[in-house]
């Protein structure tokens, strides 16, 4: 069997010596190389141009570079009878961790108050709530999002998570669906959003959500760009509704320099680093996945197409 690994050149220099480690012996493509067509059985990709998975007639398993899905999802020609798997990496999920925990205590100590008083040399103070006094939202209580969660819920924090399905995750207040949306968003002083890109989740971050919070509230977005309305997003800071966002991911990426979110001094921009794939750990558990899957045994983590995550 051959595979085919796929993701820009610049990453692909970073992968090929924990893929060669992690696929000993087995015959590794790296696109734009991909051999002979028909026997390549397993492809790892990221963003992956369109077209190319249909042209690999006896694929047998489609492995994301990355947690979200969504670059493989796109592609209208994509096979649908190959299973898809993704990306579960507790390095990953540490990673965003520490992003969101550092965003939600930005905005939970008014940094963003202190460095504007600091550039003008103001010594100014606010009244500062203890973490027990803040309540945190976060939009997505899966893998990551409950991670999140639970650190935060050690600093202190009053977090309560919204999913798709019902779930009962202990120590945690949780909804789901469009009612419980409605109590969840009425609770958050920040708001932190970690779902995937999916139709049902595309804009949901706009004029109507923001007026369901209480007014002032922290933004954090590093599910996808897809699901933030950017133009609500800069009323909502004008009017006050949101005090401060921190954005991670973006509509455009590399957001584009004249991008109003990038000397908007109430935005916190970050290059989609928040939990970046980390190639020893990734092709390691790739190669574990793709073991299990020939040995016949089960594998977690598929994604459900009708789902769209
Ligand atoms: P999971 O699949 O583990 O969790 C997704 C969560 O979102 C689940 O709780 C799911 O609900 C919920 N959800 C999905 N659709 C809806 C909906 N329509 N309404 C309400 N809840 C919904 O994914 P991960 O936690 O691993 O990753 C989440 C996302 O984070 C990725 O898809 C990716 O977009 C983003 N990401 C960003 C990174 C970055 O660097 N910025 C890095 C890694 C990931 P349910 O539990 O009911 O299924
Ligand atoms: C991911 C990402 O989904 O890097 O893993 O955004």
């Amino acid at each position: 069997m051959a595979i085919l690994f796929c993701t820009s050149p610049r990453a692909q220099t970073r992968w090929r010596p924990h893929l060669v480690a992690a696929f000993a012996g087995r015959d590794i493509h790296f696109w734009p190389d991909v051999g002979e067509a028909a026997a390549i059985e397993y492809a790892l990709v990221w963003q992956p141009e369109p077209g190319l998975l249909a042209r690999l007639p006896n694929l047998k398993l489609i492995a994301s570079l990355a947690a979200g899905v969504d670059h493989v999802l796109r592609d209208p020609t994509l096979p649908r009878g190959v299973p898809i798997l993704r990306l579960v990496d507790p390095y990953m999920t540490q990673a965003m961790t520490e992003h969101i925990v550092l965003q939600v205590l930005r905005l939970h100590r008014q940094d963003f108050d202190y460095r504007a008083h600091q550039a003008v040399a103001e010594w100014r103070e606010h009244e500062q709530k203890n973490a027990a006094e803040r309540t945190v939202g976060i939009l997505g209580f899966g893998t990551l999002g409950q991670d999140a969660g639970r650190k935060l819920q050690v600093l202190g924090f009053d977090v309560a998570g919204w999913s798709r399905s019902v779930k009962v995750v202990p120590g945690f207040a949780t909804y789901a669906g469009e009612t419980g949306l409605d109590a969840l968003l009425a609770r958050s002083e920040i708001l932190v959003s970690l779902l995937p890109s999916t139709s049902e989740t595309e804009g949901i971050l706009d004029a109507a959500l923001f007026a369901r919070l209480p007014h002032g509230a922290g933004l954090i977005n590093a599910g996808r760009g897809r699901h933030l309305v950017e133009a609500d997003l800069l009323a909502a800071l004008a009017s006050g509704q949101i005090s401060a966002a921190a954005l991670d991911v973006f509509r455009t990426e590399p957001l584009p320099p004249a991008h109003p979110f990038w000397r908007h001094p109430r935005i916190i921009v970050t290059p989609h680093v928040a939990a970046e794939t980390n190639p020893p750990t990734a092709a390691a558990i790739i190669a574990k996945a793709i073991a299990d899957f020939e040995a016949g045994r089960p594998i977690r983590n598929l994604v459900d197409l009708d789902r769209g995550y």
